[in-house]
């Protein structure tokens, strides 16, 4: 008898927060469940034995649609975990719930645990669940698929060819630094070249607040980040539209009112990502070799769901060879570790040097109670 090669192997797969029938999902209740298990299905090397969701209702039509006749339902994940025996979970629930559910698969001998972003509402809850992943030996990697669609890959490809001569600064707009913000400083990594950041100095504010996912952030922020390699990041979130005129009543823009959500400066050039308005393309780019912008041709996951199917194609590939992740937890924390050290920057009128110590829970939500 031989036994089979790691790349034949089928993987048992469950969902931690199976969300709401496709047909029913929307503003929060994205089902983000849904793309992970087509991404698991798209591999042809993972098979769904189980569902765990507190809905009993959003499990069994989960199931139904991404599982087969054997997969199994369950409204305690605990159970779900002591029974079904899975080896690679996603988690698909809101953050708050993040931390104990990935504490608990590394501790049920999970062998690869893919988490939604972002990794947790509080920076001590971050580091536990890497710690306990580290001490389990488990494969933990968080859903910033973004490293994998094509305005993002194009642009860093530029970045690379040298096509703006060496990266200077690197400036982005979204609308918060927490739960949009995870992608943002985790794509400042990406656009750097994964080099240390040294420091961070930020501003919040509080007078009136959003929130995602139950969890509450700034109105509008800014965040400087400097990298040892000398680049610097700067984002700015709330209403940050960088071509538009301010609102006066200083609410979120709408998300088309955007412009260049992202600008790479080099010594040579510039490049616009995510660019909206005015003009209908989605990277451009401005330096010595042509006259005016440019816009090259994109390569990479053109939605949103190609691009979470890359990422759960890629761990899975990774379970098998051990190389690291492209969403990897030691990425995802370097990046979550920014969002804490801006607010706690905040808190503390002061520049803070990474790493980020003394900080346990969210430093924004300690402003928010203290006002
Ligand atoms: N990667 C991205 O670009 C992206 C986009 C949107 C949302 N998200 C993230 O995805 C996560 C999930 O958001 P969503 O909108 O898909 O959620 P959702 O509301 O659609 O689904 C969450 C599910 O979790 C279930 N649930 C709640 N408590 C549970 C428990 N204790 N045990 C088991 N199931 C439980 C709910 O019943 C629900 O079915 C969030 O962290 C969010 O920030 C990521």
């Amino acid at each position: 008898m031989t036994s089979a090669k790691a790349s034949d192997q089928t993987y048992r797969v469950a969902v931690i927060g199976a969300g709401r029938p496709r047909s029913q999902t929307g503003a929060t209740g994205f089902g983000m469940s849904h793309a992970h298990a087509k991404g698991y299905t798209a591999t042809g090397r993972c098979r769904l034995v189980a569902v765990a969701d507190v809905v009993a209702d959003n499990a069994t039509a989960f199931a139904h649609v991404h599982g087969d006749a054997e997969t199994v339902t369950f409204t305690d994940y605990h159970e779900m975990l002591a029974s079904a025996r899975p080896e690679v979970v996603s988690i698909c629930t809101w953050p708050h719930l993040h931390a104990e559910m990935v504490i608990a698969c590394a501790q049920a001998g999970v062998r690869a645990i893919h988490c939604e972003k972002p990794m947790a509402p509080t920076w001590g809850e971050a580091r536990r669940m890497a710690e306990a992943c580290a001490t389990s030996g488990t494969q933990l990697t968080f859903n910033h698929q973004r490293r994998f669609e094509a305005p993002y890959r194009t642009a860093r490809g530029l970045v690379r060819a040298g096509a703006i001569g060496d990266l200077v600064q690197v400036e982005l707009a979204c609308s918060n630094l927490f739960d949009w913000g995870t992608h943002w400083f985790d794509m400042l990594f990406f656009y750097v070249g994964e080099t240390p950041a040294s420091w961070v100095i930020a501003q919040t504010d509080t007078q009136t607040l959003t929130s995602a996912f139950a969890v509450d952030m700034e109105n509008q922020g800014i965040a400087l980040v400097g990298f040892e390699s000398g680049v610097r990041g700067f984002m700015t979130t709330g209403d940050t539209v960088p071509d538009g005129a301010p609102r006066a009543d200083n609410s979120q823009p709408r998300r088309e009112a955007l412009g260049a959500m992202q600008r790479l400066v080099g010594t040579a050039g510039v490049i616009e990502v995510g660019v909206r308005g005015t003009y209908n393309a989605k990277v451009r780019i401005l330096n010595g070799d042509a006259p005016g912008w440019q816009e090259p041709p994109l390569a990479g996951a053109d939605h949103f769901e190609d691009a979470i199917g890359a990422g759960v194609a890629d761990l899975i590939a990774c379970l098998d060879n051990g190389h690291e992740p492209e969403l990897s937890v030691h990425k995802a924390i370097r990046g979550t570790e920014l969002i804490f050290a801006s607010y706690e920057s905040s808190r503390t009128h002061s520049r803070i040097t990474l790493p980020l110590t003394g900080v346990e829970g969210n430093p924004l939500h300690e402003i928010i109670a203290s006002r």
